[in-house]
């Protein structure tokens, strides 16, 4: 049985972050998640991830299926391994996969090939490598004359010969599990970090007599890795790309992708269009025909056919079919907006289920609350859900009808086709039907203007 060890131990210190360093977000969700991803879809299911720096947000992170080991001090990429050591031996007859927390790019398919490349050399080792322009602090390997393999150079130890080499390491091998055991006891730290360097056990397993290949991916990015900021937006601008790119293959209509940001669980259906300065994330699902932006942000949202979201921020919460919503509408938390609801411009809903048709075209705040279907809310509606200890919920009846101005002070329940005042400050519960008026009656004080002459004296 295959398994994986994936490398995540260390600080990243050329991040400059507070978080290690495999913690760092590209496209809003951390690297080592990626890593995670490609190695479950090339179909590894047995995984350790070698911890160090910081270990226990890693391990909150982590799902519960994966194993984890701890290295303490972190002494370098070999020495993270060997902290593996019993993970390793129970594998000892297996293919190891090793790859690094800090390379999202690395795919499902470029792992198969390189096993499939590896099984049928019969190598011990093979090494996934690209060539690459930028070659700084890299791994470079080195080749004789007749292209043989003979070592990796990291940069630091690396001649000034050597540096002109391209062909790089991206982090990621196959070992023969019994061949790693064996490279590992031989590694020693003589060199310009005074680390373990994983990348020696290629030179370690040749001069045994094994068998080495290196397995060269024709598109380089997916060897990437980020050691600071300014290749994390190198690696957020390229994982950007490919997701946005898949999802136009898909059917995805993204006329300009100006500030698109889609991460990589979203699914969308096709016809639907996505306009500039929108971000998508989470699991969020969206199906087709829909309009969605420009300038909204979508976070683990489900959101139904022909549905339009202009302006919307939606978050946690269920949009169904035909919804219209927008400019300028938040959806928070918890809530449902069902079939044809339209939901217009500033108006909020927090943990609550807005009926079928039923309709809230401006300024109004729907929270805590059951909404029946075909309710129509005034504008200005206010369900004052907080007494300042506790949130109730107000329950409104199919058909009712909400004036304009209208509070309701929770709890409160409207009755079925129930009507409300303008201006009206509703605290006991409506029957259906009923019209509820809950505010002062107009007076009117005739000629009180030429009377008190309140303002300034008439020259
Ligand atoms: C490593 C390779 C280099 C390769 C490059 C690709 C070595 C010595 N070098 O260099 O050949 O081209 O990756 O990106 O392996 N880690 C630990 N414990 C440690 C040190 C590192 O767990 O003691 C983890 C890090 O968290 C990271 C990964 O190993 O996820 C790689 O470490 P990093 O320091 O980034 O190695 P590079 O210098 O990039
Ligand atoms: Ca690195």
């Amino acid at each position: 049985m295959k398994c994986a060890v994936i490398l995540a131990g260390g600080k990243g210190t050329r991040m400059k972050a507070d978080c290690p360093k495999v913690m760092c977000n590209v496209i809003f969700k951390p690297m080592i998640s990626y890593v995670i991803d490609a190695v479950k879809d090339a179909g590894v299911r047995d995984i350790c991830v070698i911890t160090g720096y910081k270990h226990e947000e890693v391990e909150a992170y982590l799902p519960e299926d994966i194993k984890t080991a701890l290295q303490e001090p972190q002494l370098g990429t070999g020495h993270a391994v060997m902290q593996a050591g019993e993970f390793i031996r129970a594998h000892s007859g297996d293919e190891i996969l090793i790859l690094n927390g800090d390379g999202p790019l690395m795919d499902a398919e470029t792992i198969n090939k390189a096993y499939e490349y590896h099984k049928s050399n019969g190598n011990s080792i093979t090494v996934i490598s690209a060539i690459v322009d930028d070659t700084e602090g890299i791994g470079h390997i080195k080749r004789d004359k007749n292209g043989t393999l003979l070592k990796i150079v990291e940069h630091k130890d690396a001649t000034a010969e050597e540096k002109q080499i391209r062909e790089s390491n991206s982090g990621c091998y196959w070992f023969n599990g019994a061949d790693l055991i064996y490279a590992l006891e031989n590694i020693t730290n003589e060199n310009a970090q005074k680390e373990y360097y994983l990348t020696d056990s290629l030179e370690i397993l040749i001069s045994a007599g094994k068998n080495a290949g290196a397995y060269v991916v024709e598109n380089s990015e997916v060897v990437l890795g980020a050691n600071d900021r300014k290749q994390l937006n190198d690696l957020n601008n390229i994982m950007r790309r490919n997701i946005n790119t898949r999802l136009m293959l898909d059917g995805v209509d993204i006329p300009c992708t100006d500030g698109v940001i889609i991460g990589k669980d979203v699914k969308i259906g096709n016809s639907t269009v996505i306009l500039p300065n929108t971000i998508i994330l989470g699991n969020t699902v969206i199906g087709s025909g829909c309009t969605i932006g420009p300038n909204s942000y979508l976070d683990n949202a489900v959101v139904g056919n022909n549905v339009i979201l202009d302006n919307c921020k939606i978050l946690d919460s269920e949009v169904e079919d035909g919804v219209d919503a927008g400019p300028f509408v938040k959806v928070r938390a918890n809530s449902v907006l069902k079939k044809g609801v339209h939901i217009g411009n500033f108006v909020e809903v927090k943990n609550s289920v807005v009926g079928e048709g039923s309709k809230s075209a401006h300024l109004t705040y729907i929270g805590d609350s059951d909404v029946g279907r075909d309710v129509n809310f005034g504008c200005g509606t206010v369900t004052c859900n907080y007494d300042g200890k506790n949130k109730s919920r107000c329950v409104i009846g199919d058909g009712a009808f909400i004036g304009c101005n209208t509070n309701l002070v929770a709890p409160v329940e409207v009755g079925e086709q129930a009507y409300i005042a303008a201006g009206s400050t509703i605290t006991d519960s409506i029957p259906e039907k009923a019209l509820s008026i809950a505010r002062a009656r107009q007076v009117i004080k005739e000629s009180w203007v030429d009377i008190k002459k309140p303002y300034k004296e008439k020259k």
